[in-house]
């Protein structure tokens, strides 16, 4: 199978081997790597690698990768959505890699990319990557405190700060999918119509779907501590998905993708492995099928291990999406299931949307909803990590130890103004996170109001600027503002900007809409009182042939409110009165 998980950036951070002093080429110590080439009994009934065996191969090596930098036993904790768009057949090659991302205290991410290779052709695509948390375990010990995880190379530097915005995303994911999933308002806007025209006979009931299966979890399922191997479990579950897939519309069902996960609780050696699988909707051309996998030994009660919610096609001979028949939930469950089926439809699409575009593909302004706002704000977190970690800025002036940046590609041009404040990071970063005060220091800034305090980190606010041409309407912008401490020592504090648009503040008819892709300023504490305050601004594709004319012009402008910027922070430095009342 051919695998593409949804955040497809690799090749945006490619980057030549590093080539050290010595002649050497430069390998990261925690990266393992898994060749294996596809016999037919890695296959399923269509000589196509089955995803139970590639998701076991998958796990594996990252577990190696994470062991290796942890130096001892680890399990699989989580596993972010894997979106699968082709298919790897017998006899061809399939490669994984795996390195550790990043360290956290007792967890890791762990990177893994997964290819292809056809042995005959000589042909290599490089098809998946995706995101698995592991935890280090010690048995009889306290939670493990792994060391430290020092990028190396540019790409693992950007991989290193954007894993911490990619944690703080799936953990926020359960709670966010229990309160949207609860919200019986959310869910009544998406299921409006959905049973339209159906005819009642046409429907299969989801009963005929339901399976029930048991495995008993024996050494070779486990690792040398007896725990089950988290690749393991997934194997299972995907085996009995496609069972119930293949019993609603009798033909072989193609799995496309499996969303983000998470393993509650630990399973041994000797469980018995309760896999459960229904149906749980279908729409135009896919179905969701939901897998539950649960645990006991002798006269245990059952333990939840783990469930998951894949999504199945079926194709026909040209390879398209068959249109599916609909189903008939059953009463209760099944028909919560159905309506919290069409709900995380919404989300998983959203989520893959917002998540696997580059920054410059998300349209200017993205619909801000409940539902898709933790996606939005990582968009703008990672949008501006991104382009703080280019490796092609160029120095354009450099002024009363202001430097000032261009970086001029894909039709936009992005500008960087950088210096040193004698101000507390951490100052600096609250007085600059309340966007309300900007109009003190900016003055494309006219006002600033806070519309919707999303969370501690998000804030959406209504910024009214003067005209850009003389005589012109005035500009307002919808801004989403995120901000993030750092995570730990030696990452800067962020604050991301970006447009939104809000169906409750429609385009005015006296104003301007105006769009911002990606703007923000990051701050490195140098010392305990200075500060390295980067602010970046990247401007719309559109707007370039105006500024082309006019570089320098801009970058005097920047300049300019860079230093009334810092003239605010210096001002403000020291007086506790200034602190922003909205809690980070
Ligand atoms: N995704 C990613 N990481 C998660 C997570 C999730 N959904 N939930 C918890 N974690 C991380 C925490 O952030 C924490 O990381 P940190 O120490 O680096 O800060 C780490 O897991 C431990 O969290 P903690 O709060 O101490 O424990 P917990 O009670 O939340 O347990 C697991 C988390 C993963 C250890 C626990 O659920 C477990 O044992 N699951 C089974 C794992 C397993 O055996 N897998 C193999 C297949 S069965
Ligand atoms: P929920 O029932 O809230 O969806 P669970 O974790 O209990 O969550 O189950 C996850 C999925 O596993 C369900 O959506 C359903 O598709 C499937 N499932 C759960 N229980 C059964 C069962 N008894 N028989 C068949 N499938 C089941």
């Amino acid at each position: 199978m051919f695998f593409h998980t949804q955040i497809s950036r690799m090749a945006e951070l490619d980057e030549p081997d590093l080539v050290l002093e010595d002649g050497r080429v430069y390998r990261n110590p925690t990266e393992v790597k898994m060749s294996q080439i596809i016999l037919p009994c890695h296959a399923n009934h269509r000589k196509e690698l089955s995803v139970g065996q590639l998701l076991k191969w998958m796990d594996s090596t990252a577990c190696l990768s994470a062991e290796r930098h942890a130096g001892c036993p680890c399990v699989t904790a989580s596993v972010d959505d894997i979106h699968f768009e082709h298919t790897i057949s017998v006899g061809q090659v399939v490669n994984i890699k795996a390195k550790v991302n990043r360290a956290f205290n007792s967890s890791m991410e762990v990177g893994i990319v997964v290819s292809c290779e056809d042995l005959y052709s000589n042909c290599h695509w490089k098809v998946c990557q995706a995101f698995a948390t592991f935890v280090a375990r010690r048995t009889g010990k306290d939670k493990v405190q792994l060391k430290p995880l020092v990028p190396y190379t540019h790409r693992e530097k950007v991989e290193y700060s954007v894993a911490a915005e990619r944690r703080r995303m799936r953990l926020l994911h359960v709670e966010i999918m229990k309160d949207l999933l609860s919200d019986t308002t959310f869910q009544a806007s998406l299921s409006e119509g959905a049973c339209e025209g159906q005819d009642e006979e046409e429907e299969v009931p989801t009963e005929k779907t339901r399976v029930e299966s048991v495995e008993l979890a024996l050494p070779t399922h486990a690792n040398h501590q007896v725990n089950t191997f988290g690749g393991q479990i997934m194997a299972w579950m995907e085996n009995v998905a496609t069972i119930a897939a293949s019993r609603l519309c009798h033909a072989h069902p193609t799995l496309r993708t499996i969303d983000m996960f998470h393993f509650r609780g630990p399973s041994q050696v000797g469980d018995r492995v309760i896999l459960k699988a229904i149906v749980n909707n279908t729409f135009k051309n896919s179905m969701e099928v939901g897998v539950c996998a649960e645990a006991y030994q002798g006269e245990e009660p059952l333990r939840h291990i783990n469930s998951a919610f894949m999504t199945f096609e079926v194709l026909d001979e040209e390879d398209r999406p068959r249109p599916l028949p609909r189903i008939r939930p059953e009463p209760l469950d099944g028909k919560r299931r159905y309506q919290e089926a069409i709900a995380r439809k919404k989300i998983r699409l959203d989520r893959k949307y917002i998540i696997s575009c580059k920054h410059t593909e998300v349209p200017l302004s993205v619909p801000w909803d409940p539902s898709n706002q933790v996606y939005l704000s990582y968009n703008n977190v990672f949008a501006l990590k991104m382009l703080a970690a280019r490796n092609n800025w160029v120095l354009s002036s450099k002024k009363n130890n202001v430097s000032l940046y261009t970086l001029e590609e894909n039709q936009s041009l992005c500008v960087r103004v950088e210096s040193e404040v004698n101000v507390p990071a951490v100052r600096a970063f609250l007085l600059l996170s309340d966007l309300s005060r900007r109009p003190e220091w900016d003055k494309h800034y006219k006002q600033c109001k806070l519309i919707i305090p999303v969370d501690d980190d998000d804030l959406i606010y209504h910024v009214l600027a003067p005209s850009v041409s003389e005589g012109g309407k005035d500009q307002d912008f919808i801004l989403l503002a995120s901000r993030r401490p750092p995570c730990d020592a030696g990452d800067p504090y962020v604050l991301a900007i970006r447009s939104v648009t809000l169906p409750t503040h429609p385009p005015a008819e006296d104003m301007n809409r105006g769009e911002m892709l990606c703007a923000g300023f990051t701050i490195y504490a140098v010392s305990e009182n200075v500060s390295k305050i980067s602010y970046y601004n990247q401007t719309n594709p559109g707007v370039l042939p105006y500024i082309a004319t006019d570089i320098a012009g801009l970058s005097s402008s920047f300049c300019s409110i860079f230093f009334s910027c810092s003239q605010y922070l210096m001002d403000n430095r020291v007086e506790p009165s200034f602190i922003s009342t909205t809690p980070l």
